[in-house]
């Protein structure tokens, strides 16, 4: 049996739903994997931290989180910290970084992993950020301790996209991509064609726990650009950023708008495309009115699709219905077993 102790750093919709799934997943993880695990520490930025190498009660800290309650007092003698000092001193053997995105710098989850992975921890993430910013760096610290830096989760929440091309599709070389990859501005869009408000729209994907946490960062266009930015950084080997993306948001479009496109039998959806061009590649992220015709015209709510094109195989399009938390959740969990093994 292994008996790995675990470092929750972010506690909010994902950090809180892995633990749900950890929870339901214990006896299988013990049965078929031989892996038990333990939580030693959590942390959050505003509702305290706890660290207890003996194992945080995280029944306990799940009923705190929903009541809002400070995390803090599950163990005793827990002071504030930052992340890298949680990491640091928290014993952990695996790391999972689900705190909130910075689209611009990658900040600070990118030292929450460095940190982390410097210690000899592996580090798994939902957030896109330190794949976009700082994927090389990691990727080879990663290497040079011995340990493992996966972030399944990062596109397409728990659907398999990065593992897919790392392990199923070897020697394959990736030309295209064209795809909805962001559930909240899909969502808006579907509610508003069936005659929502864009503000009545927004607050309804916010009750799912799909929007960042700053909804601005879909509704513009930042959540579609970071993750067209990890696809190529990451499955063409192009280093980009999303600020190198040509990017427009979904904030103009007006219910007007919506149902001009719907008589006219079109649709909005806010399409993420790259293409390598040369030695380089070109990207884009920008709302169009597609027809009936394109793959993408059915994709509709939070599900989201793309379709990869490859010097291998004829268009290989994955799909995924109704995503949520609970599916970023499994993909955490898929990259866990992973490092364990
Ligand atoms: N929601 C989804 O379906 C989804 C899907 C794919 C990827 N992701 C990614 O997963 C990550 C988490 O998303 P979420 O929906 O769980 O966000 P969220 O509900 O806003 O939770 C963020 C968590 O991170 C904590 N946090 C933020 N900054 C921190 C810092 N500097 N130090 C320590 N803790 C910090 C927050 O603390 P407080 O509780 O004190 O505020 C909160 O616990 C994001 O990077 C997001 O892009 C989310």
């Amino acid at each position: 049996m292994k008996k790995i102790d675990i470092a929750l750093l972010g506690f909010g919709n994902v950090g809180r739903a892995l633990a749900q799934l950890l929870l339901a997943k214990r006896e299988v993880l013990r049965e078929h994997y031989q892996i038990e695990w333990s939580i030693v520490g959590i942390a959050t930025r505003r509702h305290g931290s706890v660290l207890n190498p003996t194992g945080v009660d995280l029944e306990a800290a799940l009923s705190f989180a929903v009541a809002d309650k400070e995390i803090s007092s599950l163990a005793p003698n827990n002071a504030d910290m930052d992340g890298v000092t949680f990491v640091r001193t928290s014993g952990a053997d695996v790391l999972f970084e689900n705190t909130s995105v910075n689209y611009q710098t990658g900040q600070p989850a990118i030292d929450h992993i460095e940190a982390a992975l410097e210690m000899g921890m592996h580090a798994i993430t939902a957030n896109k950020g330190p794949v976009v910013h700082a994927f090389g760096r990691l990727a080879e610290l990663a290497q040079a301790k011995g340990v493992r830096f996966l972030y399944e989760s990062t596109v397409m929440d728990g659907a398999p996209i990065f593992s897919l091309w790392q392990e199923v599709l070897p020697v394959a070389k990736l030309h295209s991509f064209r795809g909805v990859l962001n559930s909240t501005t899909n969502l808006i869009l579907t509610l508003m064609e069936a005659g929502k408000s864009f503000d009545q729209a927004l607050a309804h994907a916010q009750a799912t726990g799909i929007t960042e946490t700053d909804p601005s960062g879909d509704i513009m266009g930042w959540d579609a650009a970071v993750k067209v930015a990890a696809l190529v950084t990451v499955l063409m080997g192009i280093p980009l950023t999303p600020d190198n993306i040509e990017r427009k948001g979904i904030d103009d479009i007006t219910l007007e708008a919506v149902s001009k496109a719907r008589d006219a039998g079109l649709r909005w959806k806010l399409i993420c495309q790259a293409w390598r061009d040369g030695e380089g590649v070109e990207a884009c992220v920008r709302p169009e009115q597609i027809d009936p015709n394109d793959s993408l015209y059915n994709v509709m709510g939070t599900s989201s699709a793309v379709t990869f094109v490859s010097d291998v195989l004829g268009d290989l399009t994955i799909t995924e219905t109704n995503p949520g938390p609970q599916t970023t959740a499994y993909g955490l969990l898929a990259d866990f077993i992973r490092v364990v093994r």
